[in-house]
């Protein structure tokens, strides 16, 4: 990667001002001074530093985020705040992105990284990848509803869900359940509750794959992931859990 790039994507200004850094003689690379912006570096392998200082650069980041109401999961649009907008510069310059989606009005576990092939995988309709949300619904739910979403139901549109887990919490005139899907069609949870006629009236997703909601992040908050769980995930298959 060319030198004012890597400057640039780690936070050291534009690239203009960053080729000003290394006019200034401020860069080393492996101990020797580099003014040349075009120069290729492999930050994995060589030792970069600005002002005596070691630049730390990883290729990927992973963040778990716990999202607010009120977002959208996105990583730009010119009219609503997006996830991204929640990110500190420092993570942002790594550019992730969310890795599926949350409604603008549900909260909770939202994973994001620039490890492409992960988010792949993670997302990919054939893998099944479980995530479980938590909500409240406008009516009694009774186990027809359970064995209704454990045989799968029909959506607006015709289609027929995957067998799908409910927990009933409470039931009442407020109803509070967790549902795990595997799959993650547009509106998902909303719309199933809606097959069987009943309406979520809150939503937070809870887990994804092998990773639960960090209960100690607060809404709008994030954290990197441990190394221990970028592993989970990387490793993870579904029926795993
Ligand atoms: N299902 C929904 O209805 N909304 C979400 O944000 C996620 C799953």
């Amino acid at each position: 990667m060319r030198i004012d790039k890597l400057l640039a994507n780690v936070g050291y200004g534009s690239r203009k001002e960053v080729k000003g850094l290394l006019k200034s003689g401020a860069v080393k690379v492996d101990e020797t001074v580099v003014k040349d912006p075009k120069i290729h570096v492999n930050p994995a392998e060589q030792e970069v530093t600005v002002h005596g200082e070691l630049v730390s650069y990883r290729e990927f980041v992973y963040l778990m985020m716990n999202k607010p109401q009120g977002v959208i999961s996105a990583t730009e649009d010119s009219y609503q705040k997006t996830v991204v907008d929640l990110l500190e510069l420092e993570d942002a310059v790594y550019e992730p992105f969310p890795v599926g989606r949350l409604d603008k009005d549900t909260e909770g576990f939202l994973l994001l990284t620039n490890d492409g092939q992960l988010s792949h995988r993670l997302l990919s309709p054939k893998k099944h990848v479980p995530k479980t949300y938590f909500a409240h619904i406008n009516s009694p739910v009774t186990e027809e509803d359970a064995e209704a979403f454990r045989q799968g139901v029909e959506l607006d549109d015709g289609y027929r869900t995957k067998p799908a887990e409910l927990t009933i919490l409470s039931s009442g005139h407020i109803s509070e359940i967790e549902l795990t899907i595997v799959e993650g069609k547009f509106h998902q949870v909303k719309r199933m509750f809606e097959a069987v006629g009943k309406k979520v009236t809150y939503l937070k997703r809870i887990s994804m794959g092998p990773l639960d909601l960090d209960e100690s992040l607060e809404l709008g908050e994030y954290r990197e992931l441990t190394d221990e769980e970028i592993e989970a995930l990387q490793s993870y298959t579904p029926g795993d859990k």
